[in-house]
């Protein structure tokens, strides 16, 4: 039961050439998989989404926390997608069995002693807008998190998302693979300041394009990346010559071998020019912005798009054959084996 498609773009209904292929997929990664942005759960709403091959519920309580939990009713199995919050408690629609904020069952439908078979419950986290569920191999607990943004300007973010074929890593592992922002993305030049730095399950890398453009002339836009497990991660880009600073954040997430669900939200501020005097000044600016900020927002939704034909039928290549230009790809392939099951050898 996949009720994914009601917020995004299906990019690959079919099987891709690598599925023809038999490629094999990479596991499903473990760490926090974002599966909703905060505003398409509203107190009292239920959503169900794909996450490695099963279905989560998520449901907002009332008091505006969240829960995740696994789909099917301890009772006789209902699909608590169907389900109704009802205060805080979530009510199964088959005999109306109703399960509290801890998952406890606290009521049956007819008004019997409540069985001792609660929901279970998965580790959930929202922030910068988004919902994140954690999900391990080996059943541990979190023992990472996902910071909070920095704040930039006032304006609301701006979301989008996409179903298409590939694996998550590559998508994490783009901010690293240097040498296709030139073939792929069209940057005059990019270059890595500095050494990439891993601390347990983040990573922090910089970077630099160099950019031509018509009217504009060559500008500079500066990178700060930072990535969190391999279904997060934030750039913070800077281009100082026209007063623009963006922060996005890509959360790829594995929801079946070799198919990702792929959701991007961007915030942007820019420098408002203000020549004119008073409420005109004001006026123009805010019309200004609104209209900056959508191109900006597609431009950036364009640059992301560039990728998907590419990661929607290419096949996981290991080991790759690199060449001097790539970036830095064997250390992030290194590091991001430990979201994985240890390898038989
Ligand atoms: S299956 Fe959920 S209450 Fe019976
Ligand atoms: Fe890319």
């Amino acid at each position: 039961m996949g009720l994914s498609r009601e917020f995004g773009r299906a990019i690959s209904e079919g099987p891709t050439p690598a599925d023809v292929a038999g490629a094999p997929a990479l596991p499903c990664p473990s760490g926090w998989s974002a599966l909703a942005f905060s505003e398409e759960l509203r107190p009292g709403s239920v959503l169900t989404r794909p996450l490695a091959g099963e279905d989560v519920v998520l449901y907002r309580l009332g008091t505006g926390a969240i829960r995740a939990i696994r789909p099917y009713c301890p009772h006789l199995g209902a699909h608590l997608g169907l389900a109704k919050v009802e205060g805080d408690d979530l009510v199964c629609p088959f005999h109306f069995f109703a399960f509290g904020p801890d998952g406890a069952c606290v009521r049956t439908g007819y008004d019997t002693k409540p069985p001792r078979s609660p929901l279970s419950q998965l580790p959930v986290l929202e922030v910068n807008g988004a919902v994140f569920v954690w999900r391990h191999h080996d059943g541990r607990a979190p023992d990472w998190t996902i910071p909070a943004w920095h704040e930039i300007g006032h304006r609301p973010a701006r979301s989008a998302a996409w179903e298409l074929a590939g694996n998550v890593q590559e998508v994490i592992e783009n901010s690293v693979d240097l040498g296709h922002f030139a073939t792929l993305h069209g940057w005059a030049r990019a270059e890595i300041g500095g050494p990439v730095v891993y601390d347990d399950a983040s990573f922090h890398v910089s970077m630099r394009a160099h950019e031509s453009a018509p009217l504009l002339g060559d500008f500079v836009v500066d990178v700060e990346v930072d990535g969190y497990g391999l279904g997060c991660l934030h750039a913070d880009v800077h281009t100082a010559r026209l007063g623009l600073r963006m922060c996005t954040m890509v959360m790829p997430t594995a929801i079946a071998p070799n198919r990702m669900q792929f959701r991007q939200r961007n915030r942007i501020a820019f420098a408002e020019p203000s020549r004119l005097p008073g409420p005109l000044a004001r006026a123009v600016s805010r019309t200004a912005a609104r209209v900056l900020d959508r191109a900006v927002f597609r431009s950036s939704c364009e640059f992301t798009a560039a990728d998907f034909p590419i990661w929607n039928h290419k096949q996981y290549q290991q080991p790759p054959r690199l060449a001097p230009g790539d970036g830095p790809i064997g250390p992030f392939r290194r590091w991001a084996r430990r979201f994985y099951p240890p390898s038989p050898e």
